[in-house]
């Protein structure tokens, strides 16, 4: 494919012909797309197109048909815990935390879940334990700054913390300790002019890191400014995949979607 011709590495996430079917509706139909490192890829469409569907086929949540490659090996058996372990990290669309734990702990727990899932059957003694979980501290809280969660909410409970910085805490959870891909699900929903451009900014800390960044955002001037490739989903089906500029010009998804919306 062209894409993949001007890219160095291969593509670093693939999916072939994902279907979905809840019932009589066919929610997802026959869609692939390929992102590579260091890579963003915009999903786009109206509400109800599938977008969301098209992360849980990926992410093997529901029954599906088709096929997912991840770093070149076929993963498509592979159950959702052990994808993350693989690195396929996934954001969800409305924000999911630990209320009761703090902003610090939430990610505190993501990274131990990940060292266990790596370290899994070690037998730790007292001092070596203790001195795991305070890197797992200094890393969580690196990784938060990192992410643009500022330390002054770090003590804080989610709940307690400005909407922009709770996306911005929802998409360091999904990242965890290092993720090769990201999912995104409208991490600019509700996000005011600041928050904006702090999001773009991570966006694209993250391809600098070498990451492919998959995001599905209704934010036309978002996506077209920092997307590499679009996808566009109608109806559960493809409706057109380019370039922003190419998608921008597409007779279909001017019909389809941006006339209709815009
Ligand atoms: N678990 C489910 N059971 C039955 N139908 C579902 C389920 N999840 C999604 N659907 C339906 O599948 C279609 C696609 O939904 P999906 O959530 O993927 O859309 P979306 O593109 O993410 O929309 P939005 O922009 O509103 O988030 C919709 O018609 C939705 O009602
Ligand atoms: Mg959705």
């Amino acid at each position: 494919m062209a894409l993949d011709m001007a890219r160095s590495g291969g593509p670093v996430l693939r999916v072939e012909n994902l279907g979905v079917r809840y019932g009589a509706l066919q929610a997802l139909a026959d869609v692939s797309w390929d992102v590579g490192a260091g890579e963003i890829l915009g999903i786009i469409g109206p509400n109800g197109a599938g977008k969301s569907t098209c992360y849980d086929a990926v992410t093997n949540l529901v029954t599906r048909e088709g096929r997912v490659v991840l770093g070149g090996e076929d993963v498509t058996d592979v159950p959702p815990h052990d994808l993350a372990g693989r690195g396929l990290r996934r954001a969800f669309q409305q924000n999911a935390f630990f209320d009761h734990l703090t902003v610090l702990e939430n990610m505190i727990a993501v990274i131990q879940d990940e060292w266990g899932t790596s370290f899994g059957g070690c037998i730790f003694r007292p001092q070596a334990e203790r001195r795991r979980a305070a890197s797992a501290r200094d890393a969580a809280a690196e990784k938060l700054v990192r992410m643009h969660v500022p330390r002054e909410f770090h003590d804080r409970y989610p709940s307690e913390i400005p909407y922009g910085t709770q996306r911005m805490l929802s998409i360091a959870l999904a990242h965890g300790s290092g993720a090769k891909v990201l999912m995104l699900d409208e991490p600019a929903a509700g996000l005011g002019g600041d928050d904006m451009a702090a999001l773009v900014e991570l966006l694209e800390e993250l391809r600098r890191d070498g990451i492919s960044v998959v995001v599905i955002e209704h934010h036309m001037d978002l996506i077209m400014s920092v997307a590499d490739h679009i996808v566009v989903l109608d109806q559960g089906r493809m409706l057109a995949h380019g370039r922003p500029a190419d998608i921008q010009e597409n007779e279909a998804v001017l019909d389809a979607y941006l006339g209709r919306d815009a």
